[in-house]
């Protein structure tokens, strides 16, 4: 009989991708993939370690395991419990420590491994009559696990795909925790690229996500023997697929050369949207997390964009109360919202994670001054977005449904501008595409009736 195994996700979507490998690498091991945890024989918590609560996420949702596994025991069963992801990878001592429960904890690198760790965690269990201690393996190898990963998709991946084409980072802005999770910058080579992309269309998925903490960092060298950069990249994947619905996240500013941009304006499959974090819009601030750039590199790529594509959708990451940031350093980065006007935006409170220089840095913002600055912050971002949504007002826009809404009948979708969209049509399914016209609009969602023929999945 197949064994069950529950995956729960945190964070951004480089962890989803990696839970759909975790699942890949356990299938042929007998694991199939449930949604239920309480029939789980496996659980995988994949862990997220950017901000504070994440990790404190964590450790609450192990308490609610550790019970659980105590009843499976209790009835003559066992689940096995692991953790990987970020926390996995920083924490994992600590994981092992203040959790003796978990089985095996496995950082991002090396959870090609898993079969392996596996038996290990069974060995060392039966060994310690079931008290054995968790084993933990957060290494960075010196192979690559892509080149380990199965090839075969388990799990369908449903309409959206998401492909992880680069990984890691060699930015070390100072807040962020990513560079020492997940390791040097490193780009898979096109062809396998090509090929992952093949397989997922092949399972069925209409839009692929290309993926990468510092994804238009991403080159390789091409099936041409000659380096491509992400531009080149996504002209061969629209020219292969022109149907396909191509996005790419996340970008960094640094990185934004002219092929890509120029791409935005001669592929019809690449999407109208760009999620390019700037994180702050003062100079000073910005020298200070080394990010690399001045506020008017940043609006100058976004006046390059425009030019491209002009109704290319902006999106962003912004952090308040960053050390040293003062209110005029704060009015910077209201005024660059107001400069760039934004069709969505992720905003964060600084928070200091150990172990990076923001957190040693002698002039820390007071909790109250980031929380007051976050909320102007996204008061202005929450206009911008209502304004940009309430502009799509009776347009036709062609909607992917992707998910089920939360009433019967409802089903959700992404416009090409990112947007939720939701529709109440009987007979709709999900992994159609069809032509919305939007009759409702608000700063997180449109609604919308079907205007044309339906293009069945
Ligand atoms: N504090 C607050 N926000 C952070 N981010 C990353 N590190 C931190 C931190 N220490 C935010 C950045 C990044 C997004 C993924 O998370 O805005 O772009
Ligand atoms: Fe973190 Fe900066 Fe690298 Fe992005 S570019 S992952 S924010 S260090």
């Amino acid at each position: 009989m197949a064994k069950k195994l529950f995956i729960k996700t945190y964070g951004c979507q480089m962890n989803v991708y990696d839970s759909a490998r975790m699942a890949d690498v356990l299938a042929p091991l007998g694991y199939a993939k449930t949604e239920t945890p309480d029939d789980a024989d496996m659980v995988i918590i994949n862990t997220c370690h950017i901000r504070e609560k994440a990790a404190e996420k964590v450790f609450s949702e192990l308490g609610q395991w550790r019970l659980r596994k105590q009843e499976a025991r209790q009835a003559g069963g066992e689940v096995t419990i692991a953790v990987a992801g970020c926390v996995a990878q920083a924490e994992g001592e600590e994981i092992i420590a203040r959790a003796p429960f978990v089985d095996l904890v496995v950082g991002p690198q090396a959870y090609h491994r898993l079969p392996e760790l596996l038996a290990q965690a069974e060995r060392s269990r039966a060994k310690k009559t079931g008290r054995g201690r968790g084993i933990l393996d957060t290494e960075f190898p010196v192979e690559s696990k892509f080149d380990h990963l199965p090839e075969q998709v388990a799990t369908p991946p449903g309409p959206v795909g998401f492909l992880a084409i680069q990984e890691g980072c060699d930015k070390f802005c100072t807040f962020c925790v990513v560079p020492y999770t997940r390791g040097a910058e490193y780009s898979r080579p096109a062809a396998a690229v090509i090929a992952e992309a093949e397989r997922l269309i092949a399972a069925g998925a209409r839009e692929i996500a290309l993926l990468g903490q510092n994804v238009n960092a991403w080159h390789g060298e091409g099936p041409d023997g000659a380096t491509w950069s992400l531009g080149r990249l996504l002209r061969e994947l629209n020219e292969r697929h022109p149907d396909l619905r191509w996005r790419y996240t996340t970008s960094h500013p640094r990185e934004m050369d002219d092929d890509l941009i120029a791409a935005h304006g001669e592929l019809p499959g690449l999407m109208p949207f760009l999620h390019l974090p700037v994180q702050s819009g003062s100079d000073s601030i910005l020298r200070a997390m080394n990010r690399g750039h001045r506020a008017e590199d940043y609006l100058r790529i976004v006046e390059k964009l425009r030019a491209a594509r002009p109704d290319i959708a902006l999106s962003s990451d912004f952090i308040t109360g960053f050390p040293g940031e003062s209110d005029r350093d704060f009015e910077a980065t209201l005024q660059l919202v107001r400069d760039v006007g934004f069709a969505s935006a992720y905003s964060f409170k600084y928070s200091a994670r150990p172990g990076t220089p923001g957190s040693l840095m002698p002039n820390q913002v007071s909790d109250a001054v980031s929380s007051e600055r976050l909320y102007a912050l996204q008061a202005l971002l929450q206009e911008q977005a209502t304004a940009f949504n309430k502009a799509s007002l009776g347009r036709e826009l062609e909607v992917l449904f992707d998910r089920p809404g939360k009433h019967a009948g409802q089903l959700l979708g992404r416009s090409p501008y990112m947007q939720s969209v939701v529709v109440n049509e009987p007979g709709l399914e999900i992994g159609d595409r069809a032509l919305v016209t939007v009759t409702g609009a608000s700063a997180n969602s449109l609604s919308g009736e079907i205007a044309g023929q339906r293009e069945a999945a």
